[in-house]
């Protein structure tokens, strides 16, 4: 039985590594996050997780989520949008589908930040992901200055409206709202302010892949969620998870973050 959000969407609460953890701490770390939530089966029926090792981490994660059936998804932190070619350092998605990966990272404002990625080619890897049939967690946000000049929802609005170009209803992505003032800072978005760019970005779906579409549409929040935060998060009508960085590496504060209805009515 997998629990609902009250639309119906199933929650799915992902764990962004970033730069950390090689291969051999990833199986360390993946089997104590199983072990640690095995007790409470219902946890993982209840709620999606999904963590984002980096590339060589992936086939050892593989390995043991298909080796021990662990109910843990996993995928990459971005992919390339071509297929193959003379593009060296790329990872493809159809390596990623290859590695039964059923989501990759497209977008985080670490990319578009520190490699120059532009919305057109954020476009192109949502593109290359459903071509080889990987979901596309696309994270949109604005910086602190985007925010004073523009106000909350126009910047992530708009990297949306600009990323959704080639997609169509039916295919599916996940979008994670993800203010880059909040990300490793501490300084969480509240959620009121997180559900208003969350209900502008629902809205953006409708209008460009029709209401079925967007209602089946996952929104996440991420940006220094925690244990202590993430019940009131997802309270939210349009929040439907979280994409955790820093706390996703710390085994106990992730699993309690996993495990956010036990907070409910403690934020
Ligand atoms: P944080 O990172 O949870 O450490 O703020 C979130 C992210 O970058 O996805």
């Amino acid at each position: 039985m997998t629990a609902q959000t009250a639309a119906g969407r199933t929650p799915l609460i992902a764990g962004n590594w970033k730069l950390n953890l090689d291969h051999l701490q990833a199986i360390a770390f993946v089997q104590k996050l199983a072990w640690t939530l095995k007790d409470a089966r219902h946890d993982f029926g209840a709620v999606e997780v999904a963590v984002f090792p980096p590339f060589t981490d992936l086939r050892s994660v593989q390995t043991l989520v298909s080796s021990d059936d662990l109910p843990i998804r996993f995928g990459g932190q971005d992919c390339s949008e071509h297929d193959s070619g003379a593009y060296t350092g790329e990872i493809s998605a159809a390596f990623l589908a290859a590695l039964d990966c059923r989501y990759v990272i497209v977008g985080h404002s670490e990319r578009r930040q520190y490699h120059g990625e532009t919305d057109e080619q954020l476009a192109g890897k949502i593109a290359a992901a459903h071509r080889h049939g990987v979901v596309p967690v696309l994270c949109v946000g604005e910086t602190a200055e985007d925010l004073e000049t523009h106000g909350p929802s126009a910047v992530p609005v708009a990297q949306l409206r600009a990323a959704l170009a080639g997609v169509v209803a039916g295919q599916e992505i996940v979008v994670a709202y993800e203010p880059v003032w909040a990300i490793g800072s501490g300084q969480a978005a509240t959620s009121d302010q997180a559900q208003q760019v969350c209900a502008a970005l629902r809205a953006t779906l409708v209008e460009v892949l029709g209401e079925e579409a967007s209602a089946a549409t996952r929104i996440l929040y991420g940006g220094s969620v925690k244990a202590a935060n993430v019940a009131g998060f997802m309270a939210q009508p349009d929040i439907d998870g979280a994409l955790v960085g820093g706390a996703s590496l710390q085994l106990e504060e992730f699993a309690s973050i996993v495990r956010y209805q036990k907070h409910v009515g403690t934020v």
